[in-house]
């Protein structure tokens, strides 16, 4: 079968590569319909995460129909359509029970990285490194997906798969980033990063009853965008020509945001002494992660606020001003998202039509044309916002 592999640093590639097999009664075989490209994929393209092997299969947003099945599935057969989370879970383990399916104890198979790195190993995820489990992804004509009697959601054919495609990853991610707002009546939001995860973490934000969404970028597309069918209540700020920290004071009443979301991560962009320095440090292995925007973010929160992270960081930061944090006594909130939790509310806020989530699509490409797509994306973020790819 044809696959996205990986083969190093901006070097991604169409591939033969073997079909998968059912391994585990648990297991299930899928066949992709659509998958898309994620910012967390450019951090694979870009070389920023550790334990890459060369023809690694990328890709963890995708859905397809299932083609073959465990003797252990009984949720699932033949022929169902179904969205598949990114974070791999077992949902039987004490993490799983207590709904923190991205913490899930039994589905890395290689933990040991990320217990020497972390402490403990968080769940496996596909097409994610081999330091989260070394699954193939779903950028591929067939996946094989573990524990899909707890993953997998089935939906209706009356939604087509670009409004549903997204409940695998950026949907849930932004929705989660919100919730950990704990967002109150006339609360104000800050976000960091108008790329899909922003664009779904302000939907949210809104849908969860902030009075107004404050969005921080340099792209006037997608600053724009997430302008768009919001009643005047997302304000933008282009950190290019604009001091983020004086307009979010000015916006606030001098008091600053009630809560602040990082959906940038650890390849921040910036042209401050701290970004500056940040880019130096990480050329040289002195740091690992880009931080410009979680600074700004704690800088810029309300005392007593929350600081939530969607965006991904893998290790080790420097010059975060944790002083900050805890002189404001801060709420910190972060990690991958709890996806299991999410997929059934979320499914039925498209159903209901809260939300279409096919607003942040702006290319439609073959999964042969990835190796290009994955170049725009990274080097032209204004035009190229989210690429979903059809095998
Ligand atoms: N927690 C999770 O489970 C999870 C899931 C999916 C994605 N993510 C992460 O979320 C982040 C965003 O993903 P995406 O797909 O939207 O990526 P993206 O690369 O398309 O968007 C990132 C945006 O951040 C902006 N940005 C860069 N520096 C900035 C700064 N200093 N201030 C404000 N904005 C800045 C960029 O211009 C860009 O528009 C990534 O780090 C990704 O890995 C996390
Ligand atoms: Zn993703
Ligand atoms: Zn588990």
């Amino acid at each position: 079968m044809k696959a996205i592999c990986w083969y190093g640093k901006h070097d991604v590639r169409f591939m033969d590569v073997p079909e998968p097999e059912i391994l585990n009664d648990r297991d299930a075989i899928i066949k992709v319909t659509t998958t898309a490209i994620c910012g967390s994929d450019l951090h694979l393209y870009n070389g920023v995460i550790p334990t890459m092997q060369s023809g690694d299969v990328l890709g963890h947003e995708f859905m397809g129909e299932v083609v073959e099945i465990g003797k252990e599935i009984k949720n699932l057969k033949k022929g169902d359509r179904v969205v598949v989370p990114f974070t791999i879970a077992c949902g039987n383990c004490f993490f799983c029970k207590r709904d923190l399916w991205s913490c899930c104890d039994n589905s890395n198979p290689t933990p040991e990285t990320a217990e020497t790195l972390y402490g403990f190993s968080p769940s496996a995820l596909f097409g994610y490194s081999h330091m989260m489990g070394g699954f193939a992804g779903g950028q591929a004509e067939y996946v094989r997906v573990p524990f899909a009697d707890v993953g997998p959601i089935k939906v209706p054919d009356s939604l087509d798969d670009e409004q549903v495609i997204f409940l695998s990853d950026i949907f849930p991610t932004g929705y989660q980033a919100a919730e950990n707002c704990g967002i109150k009546e006339g609360d104000t939001v800050a976000v960091w990063g108008a790329g899909p995860v922003g664009q779904f973490a302000i939907k949210s934000a809104l849908m969860l009853g902030a009075e107004r969404v404050v969005t921080i970028d340099h792209y006037e597309d997608r600053l724009d965008l997430a302008k768009q069918g919001t009643d005047g209540k997302v304000t933008t700020i282009n950190f290019d020509d604009t001091e983020v920290y004086d307009k979010l004071k000015d916006l606030t009443g001098g008091r600053g945001p009630d809560s602040c979301i990082d959906a940038v991560g650890l390849e921040a962009h910036g042209t401050s002494p701290d970004a500056l320095i940040d880019y130096a440090e990480t050329k040289v292995m002195l740091a690992t992660d880009r931080a410009h925007a979680l600074r700004q973010a704690i800088f810029c929160c309300r005392k007593g606020g929350t600081v939530s992270i969607p965006g991904v960081y893998g290790g080790l930061l420097n010059h975060v001003n944790f002083g900050a944090a805890f002189g404001k006594g801060l709420t910190f909130k972060m990690g991958q998202t709890n996806m299991h939790k999410y997929l059934k509310p979320l499914l039925q806020k498209i159903e209901e039509k809260a939300l279409d989530p096919t607003f942040v699509i702006s290319h439609r490409m073959k999964l042969s044309e990835a190796p290009e797509a994955y170049k725009h994306f990274n080097n032209e973020k204004n035009a190229w916002r989210k690429v979903v790819l059809t095998p």
